[in-house]
């Protein structure tokens, strides 16, 4: 008998607006599914179901490799491709999101993703309290997330070149979003050397050599940091990559487990980005449930080094990937009770 994967997939045609609101709760099994709310353009809305699917699995590994007491869900609203919101289809299209999360009884709780911000968690939240990241709550979770990344990056860079130290590195990111930009900063602070890029030119805020999205992925670095969208390590792009270690905030950079192997065989260590990109969950948790002060939150977040870095251990150990001695931790973490 071949089981379901996921304990409740939603996908409701939005009351006011009209557009499909998938809501995917992958496993409650560890404590009530968290994740973010996506809001992105898709060719079908049915690729916005596959993108919940894989992201809420995700979340559910990532939430247990972080320690924390929590499963993993997703939302996403698939967007036609060229329809543009204004401010008042999308306080709309948020209280539909609201009002479908509202449906599920606490069993799932979300946040910001890509396309959301705090701002839009507030508009959520006036439909259902399971919402985390309001401005008057823990706010934005992209500093958090960042500070999450480049603690894994010290890790990353003392297990492949024997030496936490980030100032005599040089690093590739690849997407300045909200996450992105303050890796960027807090690189370019420690003394790194960067090559950026992203698909909008604006973004770039003077910090590092700006270069196509292809030469990013290409350049010569100690590190490359996927920070856009998933899907960038594929057969093709791993076969044209130039670094020695990859570590990002980007969800679903692998577009199959496959690839990990791939980037081994090359010599290229790929830190999990389950774990990597823990840090903004990790806060807003801490901070809203745990009720740890910030600077407590904080030191939760730069744990995910000494993970990562037992993570990395343990791979090396036992011959496998990180990918595979990540997905076999979190299989001993979510462990369904029998039915
Ligand atoms: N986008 C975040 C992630 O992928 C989701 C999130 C952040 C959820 C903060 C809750 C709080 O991890």
């Amino acid at each position: 008998m071949s089981r379901h994967t996921h304990e409740n997939v939603v996908i409701r045609r939005g009351e006011r607006t009209g557009l499909p609101v998938i809501v995917a709760v992958h496993s409650t099994v560890r404590g009530q599914a968290i994740g973010g709310c996506r809001v992105a353009a898709y060719p079908d809305w049915r690729d916005g179901l596959a993108d919940a699917l894989r992201l809420s699995a995700a979340m559910t590994a990532k939430s247990a490799l972080a320690g924390l007491p929590h499963g993993g869900g997703k939302t996403v609203v698939a967007l036609p491709e060229g329809l543009t919101l204004d401010d008042a289809d999308r306080h709309e299209l948020l209280l539909d999101v609201g009002d479908t999360i509202a449906g599920l009884d606490g069993t799932y709780a979300t946040g910001p993703d890509v396309g959301t911000g705090p701002a839009d968690m507030a508009t959520i939240g006036l439909r259902t309290p399971y919402v985390f990241c309001r401005p008057d709550h823990s706010g934005d979770s992209s500093p958090h997330t960042a500070l999450g990344v480049v603690a894994a990056l010290e890790a990353l860079c003392a297990h492949r070149f024997g030496e936490p130290d980030l100032g005599g590195r040089s690093f590739a990111i690849l997407g300045l979003g909200r996450v992105g930009g303050h890796v960027a900063r807090l690189l370019a602070d420690a003394g790194a050397t960067l090559v950026v890029s992203d698909v909008d030119p604006a973004r770039h805020a003077g910090i590092g050599e700006f270069v196509t999205p292809r030469e990013c992925l290409t350049a010569p670095v100690d590190v490359l940091v996927p920070a856009a969208l998933g899907g960038v390590l594929t057969p093709a792009t791993v076969a044209g990559l130039r670094c020695a270690a990859i570590a990002g905030p980007a969800n679903n950079q692998l577009d199959a487990p496959a690839t990990a192997g791939l980037l081994h065989d090359r010599a290229i260590l790929w830190a999990p980005d389950i774990v990597v990109s823990a840090g903004g969950i990790v806060n807003a948790v801490s901070v809203e449930l745990g009720g740890l002060t910030a600077a407590e939150a904080t030191d939760r977040v730069r744990a995910i080094g000494s993970t990562l870095a037992t993570l990395l251990r343990d791979a090396e150990a036992a011959g496998i990937t990180p990918a595979e001695a990540a997905r076999l931790r979190a299989e001993e973490l979510v462990v369904p009770r029998r039915q």
